[in-house]
């Protein structure tokens, strides 16, 4: 048992051997992460790729496993960052951090109790020279072995990720959904600040994703009518990093159906038409999709479907009411009932008997009128005292 616990020993090793000659050779600090034919004595689990901001932090969410009987969870652990290396080429990686204490280029702080085997580790402002390939490493009394097959990469970036938008597809009128903006949160003890143009207070949550990475989101619910088809949602992240705050925006256009709203009807020609000509009807609706729209006749017996389309046209003989329904997958709605209305030329020619009658009745009047003026005047002297006629100067007056 013991030769085999030597061996195992020795296989976790002779990594430690060769990077005691580069040691020699090379920079000190420097080891070389071999992978090799053996199965990995070591084994951690992280995201395999991370991304950062610059001026922010990085918590690495880490737990280690190792099956190898060297391994002594009574005795003290030490856990190792090292830094740069490419696995199975023998470039050598840098130790940047040695829980001891004894190195601490970066100011690292593994925050997992590494007793536990949680090695989660916290990265401080970061700068663009962070990013890398990181690898971890255990070492506890005889055993010291890499996490050589699991490199981390950590990304340092510039500019700030765009929130993203979630909710249903395919929304309707009167549905209730829950909108959420959610954040991708590298740094969960600085998480985002995140605003929309929906509800302001909105509750802010930083919540733990199942790879143990963080998402900070805001979320409301809202009932959705035909107002909200063509809104536009914008969230925005405000992360705040050394010296000031970086900040992306998302937007997502709502798109939202609905039943058939405003629907009319209209005439052309407007006004009276004459029997025997022409006559359009042309129906408008608002709905999404778009309705179909179907033609119908008043009657006294109730209403018959004429026609199907949006406009009608049609030869107008008598007087009707008309109106139309637009219809889609979500409702449908009438119009007001139109009428064609027919110029009644009967009635017009009775007008004109009329407008004669009228004109008969005043000529008769003013005929009347002449006629007594006439009377009177043709009268008159007959009524009057005769005035004396005279023959040869001699007054004669008339005996009557
Ligand atoms: C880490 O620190 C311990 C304690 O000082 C030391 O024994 C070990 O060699 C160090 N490991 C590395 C890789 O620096
Ligand atoms: C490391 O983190 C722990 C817990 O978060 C904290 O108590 C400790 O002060 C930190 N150490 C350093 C050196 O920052
Ligand atoms: C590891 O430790 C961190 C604290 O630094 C804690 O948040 C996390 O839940 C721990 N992980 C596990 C798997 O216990
Ligand atoms: C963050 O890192 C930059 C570059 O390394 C350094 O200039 C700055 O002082 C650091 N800030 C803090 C608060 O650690
Ligand atoms: C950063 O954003 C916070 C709000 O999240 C604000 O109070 C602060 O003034 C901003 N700082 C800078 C430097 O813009
Ligand atoms: C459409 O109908 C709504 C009521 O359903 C009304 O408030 C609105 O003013 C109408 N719009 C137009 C352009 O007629
Ligand atoms: C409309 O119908 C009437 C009778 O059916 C016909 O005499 C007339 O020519 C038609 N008008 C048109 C424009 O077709
Ligand atoms: C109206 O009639 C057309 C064909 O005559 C038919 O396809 C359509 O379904 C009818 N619409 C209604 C609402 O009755």
């Amino acid at each position: 048992m013991k030769v085999n616990q030597s061996l195992m020993a020795a296989l976790t090793e002779n990594m430690l051997i060769v990077n005691m000659l580069l040691s020699l050779f090379f920079l000190p600090g420097a080891l070389t992460v071999y992978c090799g034919v053996y199965n990995p004595a070591l084994r951690i689990t992280t995201p395999n790729n991370m991304q950062a901001l610059i001026g922010s932090c990085l918590q690495i969410p880490c737990t280690y496993n190792t099956e190898n009987p060297t391994y002594d969870r009574g005795k003290t652990i030490y856990g190792v960052w090292m830094k740069g290396g490419v696995i199975l080429l023998s470039s050598p990686s840098f130790v940047i951090f040695n829980s001891s204490g004894s190195i601490n280029t970066y100011s690292l702080n593994i925050t997992g109790n590494l007793k536990e085997k949680n090695c989660t580790t916290l990265f401080p402002n970061l700068t663009t020279s962070h990013t890398d390939i990181y690898f971890f490493r255990v070492e506890n009394v005889v055993y010291r072995a890499s996490a050589c097959a699991d490199p981390l990469q950590i990304t340092v970036k510039d500019s700030p990720w765009s929130p993203s938008i979630n909710l249903p597809s395919d929304l309707k009128e009167h549905q209730s959904v829950t909108v959420t903006c959610s954040a991708f949160t590298p740094c969960p003890q600085s998480p985002p600040e995140l605003t929309w143009n929906l509800q302001q207070d909105s509750l802010r949550q930083t919540e733990k994703n199942t790879d143990g990475t963080f998402t900070t989101k805001i979320q409301e619910t809202i009932t959705l009518s035909d107002t909200h088809d063509g809104y536009n949602i914008r969230c925005s992240a405000r992360y705040p990093v050394i010296g000031g705050n970086k900040t992306a925006e998302t937007k997502v256009t709502l798109s939202v159906s609905y039943a058939p709203r405003n629907t009319s009807a209209s005439i052309s020609p407007s006004g009276l038409v004459s029997a025997g000509s022409w006559v359009e009807l042309s129906c408008s609706s608002r709905a999404k999709p778009p309705p179909s729209f179907t033609w119908f006749r008043n009657n006294k017996d109730g209403a018959t479907n004429v026609s199907v389309g949006q406009v009608y046209k049609f030869n107008s003989t008598e007087e009707e009411k008309f109106y139309c329904v637009a219809t889609n997958d979500l409702g449908q709605q009438k119009s007001s009932v139109i009428l064609v209305d027919i110029k009644d030329d009967q009635s017009s020619e009775f007008q004109i008997l009329n407008i004669l009658k009228i004109l008969g009745i005043v000529l008769l009047c003013t005929s009347i009128i002449i006629f007594e003026w006439w009377f009177r005047f043709s009268k008159k002297p007959k009524k009057e005292p005769e005035e004396p006629t005279y023959v040869n100067n001699v007054m004669v007056t008339k005996e009557s």
